[in-house]
């Protein structure tokens, strides 16, 4: 099940069968970018939108801090042990590996023990705030597919903010706010991600979900991803196929999931009382032992493949595009204004390749055989055809699977697959029509749904 197939080949990664969690298989779906048919032209091409498998961010990342010796250890210092504040002849010295933090550490193979972790100097001066910044850079556009989790070794800090960039650092926006009291910090009501609708996914929130304590978890951050899918997705993201309609056609929310860069703003060392205890300042400071970020290079579903060289990520351009994000395409071949491919129909989407530019080619029959309509293919081919009764996508709430294309809804359902009630949509679900058991007993009246009728834009 898990087998994902990696071509590793010097400092490449490469996906084939794509079938990684937490998304099994569903992500998986684009994962080609071509194959080759039998139509009644002979064998050709067709296209498909695809995608590189999503992984662990980390590796390319690049890490600074801000300010930049703000490392523990230079000069030698000592610290107060973690929850233990009177023992406080714990050292940090950067010329010592066993008693250097470096950031590396935030970044390295956790679950050893004793962890290795980043650690900052301590809040010496205070009442000067100790503040530090850790961006995270890619240098390419990435596509976040999981939460990004932060594990504190010491505390969490009482203030924090996640910023994002979309522009490689040049403007920031911010992603989530943090606090153990969000109005003092940042005047703004505390929200849980769990008061966010599909309406008001986008919301940048505060939360005082992660402040300090010394509970279970209570050393972990979330930036909440799979929350904010399962707005469009379901419970346990059963139903991409609605995420990625979504996706498909709404660039606000696709763009939310998208960086460049990250920025983990700290603001204020846990303190867990009221008073900083002035006399015992070597108890404050930030400890970092594993920041997690998984997503996939963006190539705008021109590529399956995503060349780490030199330090940098790019993507390996398919459907005649180029660019480090596959978004233009290559020369000679403008015969059409380059667009991105498209997740629909569920589940091989579209590739919307570029085609030869017209003086490139001179023959227009030609450009006919070398650039089959794919539509017709479609119906050619009833292998890929198979939109709504595979091993992954099953017709819902006794909908039932017409010709492998459409599901056939009964008259509350709705959606690519029948996974939404009708008056959900139309936002008039009644106290006891919303909750109860799907009438099943009603097929007579069914209706179509069309492969493209989830794609209905929300407004935000
Ligand atoms: C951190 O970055 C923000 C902008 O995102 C900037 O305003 C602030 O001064 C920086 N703080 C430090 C300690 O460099
Ligand atoms: C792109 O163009 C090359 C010729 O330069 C052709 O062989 C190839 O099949 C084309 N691929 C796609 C996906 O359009
Ligand atoms: C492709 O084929 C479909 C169905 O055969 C037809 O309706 C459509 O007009 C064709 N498109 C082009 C660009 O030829």
């Amino acid at each position: 099940m898990y087998l994902s197939r990696f071509l590793s080949i010097h400092a490449l990664w490469v996906t084939v069968s794509s079938v990684m969690q937490p998304y099994p298989l569903v992500w998986g779906h684009y994962d080609l970018c071509k194959t080759q048919i039998y139509t009644e032209e002979g064998k050709v091409w067709d296209y498909m939108a695809c995608q590189p498998e999503s992984t662990d961010m980390t590796k390319y990342l690049k890490v600074k801090l801000d300010p930049p010796d703000i490392t523990c250890g230079d000069p030698p210092e000592t610290f107060c042990a973690m929850g233990n504040p009177y023992m406080c002849n714990n050292e940090c010295d950067a010329s010592t590996p066993e008693l250097a933090h470096p950031p590396e550490l935030m970044f390295d193979f956790e679950g050893r023990h004793p962890s290795t972790f980043w650690q900052s100097a301590t809040w010496k001066e205070y009442p000067k705030p100790l503040q530090v910044n850790i961006t995270l850079s890619w240098s390419k556009t990435i596509e976040l597919t999981d939460n990004i989790v932060i594990t504190f070794e010491s505390g969490r800090p009482d203030q924090m903010i996640l910023e994002k960039s979309l522009d490689y650092g040049r403007t920031w926006q911010p992603y989530q706010y943090y606090a153990t009291d969000c109005l003092d910090a940042f005047h703004m009501d505390p929200k849980s991600v769990k008061d966010l609708s599909q309406h008001t996914v986008l919301e940048i929130i505060c939360t005082e979900e992660y402040s300090t304590g010394y509970t279970t978890n209570s050393k972990i951050i979330h930036f909440e991803i799979k929350d904010r899918f399962a707005f469009f997705a379901g419970p346990r993201l059963r139903n991409m196929a609605s995420l990625y309609g979504q996706l498909d056609t709404t660039k606000k929310l696709r763009d939310f999931f998208t960086v460049t860069d990250l920025r983990i703003r700290l603001l204020r060392p846990a303190v867990g009382e009221i008073f900083v205890d002035e006399l015992h300042l070597a108890r404050y400071f930030y400890a970092i032992s594993d920041i997690k970020v998984r997503g996939r290079c963006k190539c705008n579903l021109h590529a399956t493949v995503c060349v780490y060289d030199n330090s940098k990520l790019t993507c390996e351009c398919e459907h005649n595009t180029t660019g480090p994000d596959c978004g233009k395409c290559k020369k000679n071949y403008q015969g059409r204004p380059w667009s991105p491919g498209s997740y629909l129909p569920i589940p091989k989407g579209t590739a919307n390749t570029c085609i030869p530019s017209i003086s490139s080619i001179g023959n227009p029959s030609k450009f006919n055989r070398i650039w089959p309509n794919i539509s017709s293919l479609e119906v050619s081919n009833p292998k890929q055809a198979n939109v709504c009764d595979n091993e992954l996508l099953h017709c819902q709430n006794g909908g039932t699977c017409h010709n492998n294309v459409r599901c056939l809804c009964p008259a509350a359902y709705t959606g690519i697959l029948c996974e939404k009630l009708r008056c959900e949509e139309a936002g008039s679900c009644g106290s006891d029509s919303g909750q109860g058991a799907p009438p099943h007993g009603s097929p007579a009246l069914l209706l179509l749904t069309t492969l493209l009728g989830i794609a209905s834009p929300l407004v935000f």
